[in-house]
């Protein structure tokens, strides 16, 4: 029998949680997002209304059709609410003893039917959903940033992923808009493991006084026709985030071009991690 998607729940509503929500409740589900304190869920509430203010602000959106994509996300602190969802993916860190607890905790909670899902851009799906008891039915399905205007969803399988359960969570990507394509459990997957490892070269370049910052964003927007250069588009994933890619697939691979260059770490350290912060690569927008 094919699954029906219905209610939804979203833990972690960061930049992409929140546009993953926003995703949901466009496609017409019933979406519950979670977070870990009322203060992490004023911002969770902030990063919806900035999302869908914008598409308001460009007449993409009516005010009654704003209010109704907002009316179908219900806010909350307490995983509980999120027991008789139909799915749930979890866009939270990644710390893998951060996911590891989470999945442990949504495991006792949430019915044996519930699909468990993670938008984890490197870390093993497979480790994450051995810490269940129900590891046949826990996916990746990652989104790219800006969830609301990328259209691709890697939905990611494992060797124990029950059968079918893919193709279902591909047609909910297809139901969202989305176009998804299908990927085993591997560091960085597709895309993450191709981009970052681009990304992190030009790092490197910059490093070694190759060219300006501007100067290689400038040559791959108009000489490869990319909509965003390497550091304008690092500052758009996050420091942070792509610091992290760097070291899960060095961890992995054990291949140099994949050792993280090390002008990331000192900006990650410094709290410059890209637009989130205000800065990064750029002095903010
Ligand atoms: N949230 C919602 N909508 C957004 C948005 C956001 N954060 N940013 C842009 N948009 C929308 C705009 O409202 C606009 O919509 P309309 O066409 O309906 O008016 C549309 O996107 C285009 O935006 P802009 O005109 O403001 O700007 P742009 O044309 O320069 O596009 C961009 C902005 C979509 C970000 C574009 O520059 C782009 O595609 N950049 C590359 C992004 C990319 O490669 N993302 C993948 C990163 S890798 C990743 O995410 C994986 C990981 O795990 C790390």
């Amino acid at each position: 029998m094919t699954r029906s998607f219905e209610k939804v729940g979203v833990v972690g509503l960061g930049t992409m949680g929140a546009g993953i929500a926003e995703v949901f409740a466009r496609a017409g589900l019933t979406v519950v997002g979670v977070e870990a304190d009322h203060e992490a869920l004023g911002r969770g509430r902030g990063n919806l209304e900035s999302s869908t203010g914008r598409a308001l602000a460009k007449g993409r959106l009516s005010e009654a059709e704003q209010a109704e994509i907002l009316g179908r996300i219900t806010l909350t602190t307490s995983l509980e609410d999120l027991a008789d969802a139909d799915l749930v993916i979890e866009a939270i860190p990644e710390i893998m003893d951060f996911k590891r607890t989470l999945f442990t905790e949504l495991d006792r909670i949430c019915e044996p039917s519930t699909v468990l899902a993670t938008n984890t851009s490197s870390l093993s799906v497979t480790e994450i959903a051995a810490t269940t008891g129900r590891p046949g039915r826990v996916v990746g399905m990652h989104f790219f940033n800006p969830a609301p205007v990328m259209k691709l969803v890697e939905v990611v399988h494992t060797v124990v992923t029950e059968d079918g359960l893919a193709e279902e969570v591909a047609d909910l990507a297809r139901r969202l808009g989305k176009t998804p394509v299908s990927v085993g459990d591997r560091a960085g997957f597709v895309v993450n493991r191709l981009l970052l490892t681009y990304l992190n070269h030009a790092a490197v370049m910059l490093e070694n006084g190759l060219a300006t910052r501007e100067g290689i964003d400038t040559a791959m927007k108009l000489g490869v026709g990319v909509p965003m250069g390497p550091f304008a588009l690092l500052d758009l994933i996050g420091l942070d985030t792509s610091y992290e890619v760097m070291c899960v697939l060095f961890q992995e691979t054990r291949d140099r071009r994949h050792a993280p260059a090390p002008i990331l770490r000192e900006l990650v350290t410094a709290g410059l991690l890209g637009r989130k912060s205000g800065a990064g690569f750029y002095n903010g927008e």
